[in-house]
């Protein structure tokens, strides 16, 4: 196989989990005798500092030339107060438009042996397995108008869903759950909102397609508090663009932490693969960032972007394999706890399980 894959590491933590999962990446065309033609570009705050645009020109154009975007995250305290114009976030919503990647895929499982170190209680989280189906180009995010009045006394943004916007994302649910538990749950505020309303109907529309796949809908705001109370009644959580953004966080701490979450966002031209935890700048460049949720994107990578199958469940199993023999980096361990080793060692580790994978 020859494969391009572009490297955006970004902001924070961005840099060092790429490496890691280039590593990783590097690994895989090793052990498995593909050539893969890796490129790295600026994002962010990083494109930022160099006088561009959060988004280059150059950078838009290799995403869209390549077979698959990496990304590490966005973000950076720096540019907080500047317009939308001027923040790095901005850079990752142009660029999940331009690449047309309305899908975005969150699974968020807990990995036997990390029971214990998240906010819930063990028993209440042992054997939770949930896919998030996160609209990703429309919903709030995109809504126009949107802007800040003349007298910047008042802001504001639009929510605005398309007929065909969620029939297209619904049916990306409906498939998936259909190789899983069979269950979609979707997710609304049609007690309040229009858009929920519209979203309801229409995905009630497509459930009627696959008799095998049974619907529930959940408000929002009571499927926060399932997440977080029965997360095993969960099989594929089907949301828009904002209340995914923020189901998916919480899903960060069902599974222990938010370090362990990839992301692939799918159904464009290239899929673009990134974790889910962000730029934590707080300790970025100190060896603290656990790399498994962007070692675990890379596999999404090999799996959706590649038709890699074999070689993302290596990835996997490297990741399982790790955590079976106890290595944890500091966020999988309760509060106070020392991590038994840091974000490079444990990528060493997954890394080296590739290796010797058969
Ligand atoms: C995410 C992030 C992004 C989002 C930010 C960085 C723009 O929170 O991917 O979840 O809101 O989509
Ligand atoms: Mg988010």
């Amino acid at each position: 196989m020859n494969s391009t894959i572009v490297l955006l590491p970004g902001d924070g933590i961005g840099p060092e989990v790429t490496r890691a999962a280039e590593q990783v990446l590097r690994a895989v065309a090793d052990r498995f005798d593909h050539i893969f033609t890796i490129s790295e570009h600026a994002i962010g705050a990083a494109a930022l500092r160099r006088g561009g645009p959060p988004l280059p020109d150059e950078t838009r154009e290799a995403c869209l030339a390549a077979d698959a975007v990496f990304l590490g995250a966005v973000g950076d305290p720096q540019f907080d107060t500047g317009s939308s114009a001027g923040r790095p976030e901005t850079a990752l919503l142009q660029l999940r438009q331009a690449l047309g990647v309305f899908a975005n895929l969150r699974p968020a499982r807990v990995w036997p042996g990390l029971e214990d170190g998240g906010a819930f209680k063990p028993e209440r989280v042992r054997g939770a397995d949930i896919l998030i189906v996160r609209e990703l180009t429309g919903d709030i995010y995109y809504g126009e108008p949107r802007g800040v009045a003349e007298d910047g006394q008042s802001a504001f943004n639009t929510m605005r869903y398309t007929r065909p916007e969620i029939e297209r994302i619904a049916e990306v649910a409906f498939k998936a759950a259909t190789g899983r538990r069979g269950l979609v749950t979707s997710v609304d505020k049609a007690n309040v909102l229009e858009t929920s309303r519209l979203w309801r109907s229409v995905v009630t529309e497509v459930a009627g397609r696959y008799p095998d796949v049974r619907l529930a809908h959940q408000y929002v705001d009571s499927c926060a508090l399932l997440l977080a109370t029965n997360p095993l009644q969960f099989d594929v959580v089907l949301s828009g663009n904002l209340f995914g953004d923020i189901l998916s966080d919480e899903a960060g701490a069902v599974v222990g932490s938010l370090g362990l979450l990839p992301s692939a966002s799918i159904g464009g031209s290239a899929g673009l693969f990134e974790p889910v935890h962000g730029s934590a700048p707080t300790i970025a460049g100190q060896d603290i960032a656990n790399p498994i949720g962007a070692i675990a994107s890379a596999a999404m990578l090999l799996r959706h972007s590649l038709g890699a199958a074999a070689e993302a469940d290596a990835v996997e199993q490297a990741i399982g394999e790790t955590l079976a023999a106890g290595y944890r980096t500091a966020d999988l361990l309760p509060a106070g706890s020392a991590a038994t080793i840091g974000g490079a060692r444990m990528a060493q580790e997954i890394l080296d399980r590739v290796h010797r994978s058969s």
